[in-house]
């Protein structure tokens, strides 16, 4: 066994992290305070209250650092400022400091798998010579073929066409190529040299000195390259950013799943482990539980546990979870699979139903066609969702993953409801995928619109003006969180009373045994007291007597209707 592979399990088990509930804030589409259609820091400050009303433990920042947005700020040209579209750094300050005072945690974005193009790092690379140190930061090889025309290897960028763009030296002779995974205007990192190890060290306590509870780290398991670049070709209809990838998620489409058959040279290179090490012995040195959680699209759950050993991050987010179609099996089985991955190394599960990179859940529950992680769904697209059984089986699913006991992540705006957004005309779309794919891929656009605060306010109060980078739907007015607050039933009040209820059964810190007796279709489950049971199927299910603390949707006397799910307290 080697040193990769051995489980530890040696963590103190009360850090907040291992139960907490984490909104992932979207700067750009959350509140806009100036009125330029673009979300800031002082709009997040001043909707703070609102979240702590939520009932949520913790927030997470997409990058809000300075940028020229190519790929909506995870293009990052400065890691140690804020760009100009979202605030300053008083700002920042003046945002953590009101999150603190209101008991809510605020992690930020670390993004070291690649750079803007615009960053001073890559600016000198590009004046410098081959072979140059400033070269050495990055990826930069010389061309294959006659006259070194030919990209280095065969790699695809996650957004489309070559992963390899050509350099013009100084002398204007082409030159060498330089590898970027997503778009060209995101160089990748040379993380086999220290120099680029030391940016970051600096950069974290950066951010640590200034308070913050920790990192998401984007692109976690794609910073360590194999040995040699080798070639490599992804399976067909696989997910753009590895793992299993490629799942649909309606039932009886299960079967379109795409399992790789490797690991891809650019995906989860055993490497990446001794990075997070350092980091982690960075963190330690700070007063609190500061928490590292990685973006990594890794598959088996037992492969992904090891970024999450005592010694490196504290969390990865459950990708497995997120892919896992609407069928009472596959749930029994991820939920299963992820307690014990996890709980080998110590470490609770995380559960996520929804980010900034995939088909929101209200609408991917009910897609009719499969839809790899990373294609979206536009107007042309075969498979639209079905928008009242998508959002019947979200309430349904978020009932069950706050349940779950581990650590949840939500995304602004699902607490509303919100669906895909999927007839964005097309020249309003920004993801790099549209553009790199010739629109044959449409992208992460629909499930990034700025979200509905004020039914009949200016862009639904988003902003002042009314303006807004992405066109609202008209019927977002019905969604908008002041027509929810306080209504029985709606959207909103059902993530509150499960946020509430979730605390006070101690559901996030329990442990979970299964129920049998139901049928095949139904997920029962008994978590710290509390009786869970979700219909996954078509008909009806008794329920046993008991009191019920909360239920996704009306029900139906004592029985439970279809994609619904039910907690009681039985006895
Ligand atoms: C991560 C981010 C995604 C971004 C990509 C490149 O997957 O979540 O939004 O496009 O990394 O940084």
């Amino acid at each position: 066994m080697d040193d990769d592979t051995e489980l530890v399990a040696t963590r103190p088990a009360d850090e907040w992290w291992r139960s907490a509930v984490i909104y992932q804030i979207y700067p750009r589409s959350f509140a806009d305070s100036d009125g330029d259609g673009i979300g800031d820091l002082a709009g997040v400050t001043a909707r703070l209250d609102s979240l702590a009303d939520l009932g949520i433990d913790a927030i997470w920042l997409s990058p809000f650092y300075r940028s020229p947005q190519n790929d909506a700020g995870y293009d990052v040209a400065d890691y140690r400022d804020i760009d100009p579209l979202f605030g300053t750094l008083d700002d920042f300050d003046t945002m953590l400091h009101k999150a603190h005072e209101l008991e809510l945690r605020v992690i930020v974005d670390l993004v070291p798998n690649h750079s803007s193009d615009d960053h001073v790092w890559f600016k000198e690379a590009l004046a410098a010579a081959p072979g140059s140190a400033e070269r050495a930061r990055y990826i930069f090889r010389d061309g294959r073929g006659p006259g070194g025309d030919l990209p280095p290897n065969n790699w695809e960028s996650v957004f489309g066409g070559d992963a390899w763009t050509r350099v013009t030296e100084a002398d204007g002779t082409p030159g060498q190529w330089y590898l970027h995974l997503f778009d060209s205007s995101q160089p990748d990192l040379d993380w086999s040299n220290r120099w680029v190890h030391e940016q970051f060290i600096d950069v974290l306590r950066f951010w640590l000195d200034r308070g913050v509870d920790g990192f998401r780290v984007d692109v976690a398991h794609g910073m360590v390259k194999a040995e040699g670049l080798p070639d490599w070709t992804p399976a067909e209809g696989a997910g753009s950013m590895g793992g299993a990838g490629g799942v649909s998620l309606s039932p009886g489409l299960e079967s379109e799943a795409i399992t790789q058959p490797d690991t891809p040279p650019y995906w989860a290179q055993d490497g990446v482990h001794a990075i997070f090490r350092e980091w982690r012995s960075v963190l330690d040195e700070y007063e609190g539980d500061r928490v590292l959680c990685a973006e990594a699209w890794v598959d088996p759950l037992a492969k992904l546990a090891l970024w999450v050993r005592s010694d490196e991050m504290d969390q990865a987010f459950n990708f497995t979870y997120l892919e896992t179609p609407w069928s009472a099996p596959a749930i029994r089985k991820v939920v299963d699979d992820s307690i014990a991955a996890f709980s080998s190394v110590g470490a609770p599960s995380t559960w996520v139903l929804s980010n900034h990179d995939v088909v929101r859940h209200a609408s991917r529950l009910a897609l009719t066609a499969p839809n790899p992680q990373g294609a979206g769904v536009g107007p042309r697209s075969a498979g639209q969702p079905i928008p009242e059984l998508g959002l019947r089986r979200a309430r349904a699913a978020t009932t069950l993953m706050l349940a779950l006991p581990g650590s949840a992540y939500l995304y602004q705006g699902e607490e509303l409801g919100l669906p895909e957004v999927v007839d964005l005309p097309d020249e309003a779309r920004e993801d790099p995928t549209f553009r790199r794919t010739g629109g044959e891929k449409y992208g992460r656009d629909g499930c990034r619109v700025p979200i509905p605060w004020e039914s009949d306010a200016p862009a639904y109060g988003f902003s002042p003006t009314g303006a807004s980078w992405l066109p609202q739907p008209g019927e977002w007015s019905e969604l908008a969180r002041d027509a929810q607050a306080g209504v029985p039933g709606s959207t909103l009040e059902l993530y509150r009373a499960a946020l509430a209820e979730r605390v006070a059964s101690g559901l996030g810190t329990g442990a979970l045994s299964w129920l049998g007796g139901f049928g095949d279709s139904v997920v029962a489950f008994v978590n710290a007291g509390v009786t869970v049971i979700a219909n996954v199927g078509e008909i009806p299910v008794e329920l046993p007597i008991g009191e019920v603390l909360l239920s996704s949707e009306a029900l139906d006397g004592a029985t439970l209707p279809p994609d619904t799910t039910v907690w009681l307290r039985t006895e």
